[in-house]
């Protein structure tokens, strides 16, 4: 995110204050970025603020939102997921908007018995209108160690990263087929630790172990460089970075790499759900 900054040439400590003006968090203090909101002490941070875990058990949930609203950002947490038999749980890290015509750009990570593979879920939100899933396989075990997963949101793209690797491209299509993008409304970094037993792990079949409870996923060095959404404006001109951000071909290859090899839903290909054609925005000409 400093990047972005020395860059160019302002000195730095003109560089700070646009960078404070414009509302930019940076890397890390749970203590300072987030409220924990609910969870009833599910939810810990610990050490010197660097990790926080979240917890499942047969009562509760738990979870966390940032402070700040961002309009655009950058988003990174590093998040290892529960381990063994997670069959049920949901684990999310997701940015939203309030209200009923709400924004929203999704992260989900449904358990799975043990041994079977996690399904990383991501969605979009528009005007509150969402239904836009693609769900890919990670090339790594997700509960073996801490991995980075990222949001990208500006006005043109929303681009999901796993390790710095993009698996997912959602473009602003509105002009071409008045599908809204999200542009508007500002949005919080939120992520939780719930109980999805009904539907999360093959369809709801298999259920959640509950004498392995509690289930833990934790978090580490969430990262939002965001712009406060007052001055998006001021943000946008000292934040080029990921303002004006778009995959590259080394990227698009990255990209077509994980949709080829790892992509297990796409709402676009979903002929038998969509019978009167993919929704506007899946068509590749917009
Ligand atoms: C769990 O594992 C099964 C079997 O490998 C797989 O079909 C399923 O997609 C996996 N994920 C979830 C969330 O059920």
């Amino acid at each position: 995110m400093m990047a972005s900054c020395s860059k160019r040439t302002f000195a730095l400590i003109l560089c700070s204050v646009l960078l404070q003006l414009a509302g930019v968090a940076r890397a890390g203090n749970f203590y300072q970025d987030v409220d924990i909101t609910w969870g009833d002490g599910r939810g810990k941070i610990a050490g010197d603020g660097n990790l926080l875990t979240l917890s499942l058990d047969r009562a509760s949930g738990s979870g966390f939102q940032s402070k700040n609203q961002y309009l655009y950002g950058r988003f990174d947490v590093q998040l290892k997921l529960v381990p063994g038999d997670s069959a049920g749980t949901v684990a999310t890290f997701y940015l939203s908007s309030q209200g009923s015509a709400h924004d929203e750009i999704d992260f989900e990570f449904l358990g799975n018995a043990s041994g079977e593979p996690y399904t990383v879920h991501t969605n979009v939100y528009s005007q509150g209108k969402g239904g836009r899933e693609q769900q890919f396989r990670m090339w790594f075990d997700p509960t073996a160690d801490f991995h980075t997963y990222s949001v990208l949101w500006n006005p043109t793209h929303i681009l999901f990263y796993v390790d710095g690797t993009p698996i997912r491209e959602h473009r602003n299509r509105q002009a071409a087929t008045g599908v809204p993008f999200p542009t508007q409304q500002p949005m919080r970094v939120y992520a939780s630790m719930w109980d999805a037993e009904e539907w999360a792990t093959q369809g709801g079949r298999v259920k959640t172990d509950w004498s392995r409870a509690p289930f833990t996923a934790s978090y580490k060095g969430l990262a939002a460089s965001g712009c406060a959404s007052q001055d998006a404006a001021a943000c946008a001109r000292s934040n080029g970075a990921w303002m004006y951000q778009e995959l590259d071909t080394t990227a698009q290859d990255r990209l077509l790499w994980v949709q080829k090899n790892y992509m297990i839903y796409n709402y676009c290909a979903d002929t038998w759900r969509f019978r009167q054609g993919a929704p506007p925005e899946c068509a590749a000409a917009n």
